[in-house]
């Protein structure tokens, strides 16, 4: 089995001792799924540069807080399509900081990344980067000059030639995790800030997977983050789904370092992965 750490939305919670932590552990890999910064963006290339500290291979998907700026990130929320326009024109260079300041960790999105270790073969998927979740397709002025993706269609068909060219097992690492989990407020990927609630996942992602069953391409699992574990209104998602034999993660706890009792618990998501199984279970280091 090959052990993996899946850590969660960051949100500015990554520090010296998770650095020593991980560089200590017996993990073979470790998947970053995004949003490092807290809030106003503060702190993403600190961040970064102790992610770029580890030790063990590490790759990493932008979420919708990586390598954007703040107005961007209004932008998209109300979706004002002329600022989404003007403002994202600095993603270019905040993406090349943040990849500069990562280091060594392998910066993803749109691409696969086939992984060999003790004698055990994969494939690292990773999914459309800065996905926001939802019907639009987030950040798409740079996703448009970047890959040349300006739809939700054009998106799946990307990601559909990706699972054509990629040697089975996969596992995908993705931001936001696909659609098709469940519209409540309280399922791995629902909405739980509008009132109407409603299914927060990614269409193309939903559909790439069920061209890889079409396909006799294998997924393992898809670990993504995004919608944070504690839902508005109360309580706490589900945060691990099986599906057509996919097992769907969410590893998005947030704040991932918090207090319990008196004491500093950090979280992260460990993975055991076969070339014919994929386990998981959350992690809480003291
Ligand atoms: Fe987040
Ligand atoms: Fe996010």
């Amino acid at each position: 089995m090959i052990k993996i750490a899946a850590i969660g939305d960051i949100h500015g919670g990554f520090d010296e001792t998770d650095i020593s932590l991980f560089n200590k552990s017996d993990y073979d890999l470790v998947l970053v799924v995004g949003d490092l910064p807290g809030r106003t963006h503060v702190g993403t290339y600190e961040i970064a540069r102790r992610i770029g500290q580890l030790t063990k291979p590490v790759y990493f998907i932008p979420g919708n807080h990586d390598g954007v700026t703040m107005i961007q990130l209004l932008a998209e929320l109300k979706q004002s399509q002329s600022l989404i326009e003007r403002a994202h024109k600095k993603q270019f260079r905040l993406c090349e900081q943040l990849k500069e300041s990562l280091g060594p960790a392998n910066y993803c999105g749109y691409s696969i990344h086939p992984i060999s270790i003790g004698g055990i073969n994969f494939t690292l998927l990773a999914a459309r980067p800065h996905s926001m979740g939802g019907a639009p397709l987030a950040y798409k002025p740079f996703l448009e000059a970047k890959f040349g993706i300006s739809t939700m269609d054009q998106s799946t068909q990307r990601l559909n030639e990706l699972i054509d060219r990629a040697e089975s097992p996969i596992l995908v690492l993705a931001h936001n995790g696909p659609t098709g989990l469940g519209s409540s407020r309280e399922d791995i990927f629902g909405c739980d800030f509008r009132p109407d609630q409603g299914d927060f996942g990614d269409h193309d992602l939903e559909e790439a997977i069920k061209h890889a069953k079409i396909s006799g391409k294998r997924i393992l699992g898809v670990v993504a983050g995004h919608m944070h574990h504690k839902i508005r209104g109360g309580g706490e998602r589900v945060t691990q789904v099986e599906r057509d034999n996919v097992l769907y993660v969410n590893t998005a706890r947030v704040p991932r370092i918090f207090k319990d009792e008196g004491k500093i618990m950090r979280h992260h998501v460990r993975l055991h992965l076969s070339e014919t199984e994929l386990t998981a279970e959350a992690v809480y280091w003291t």
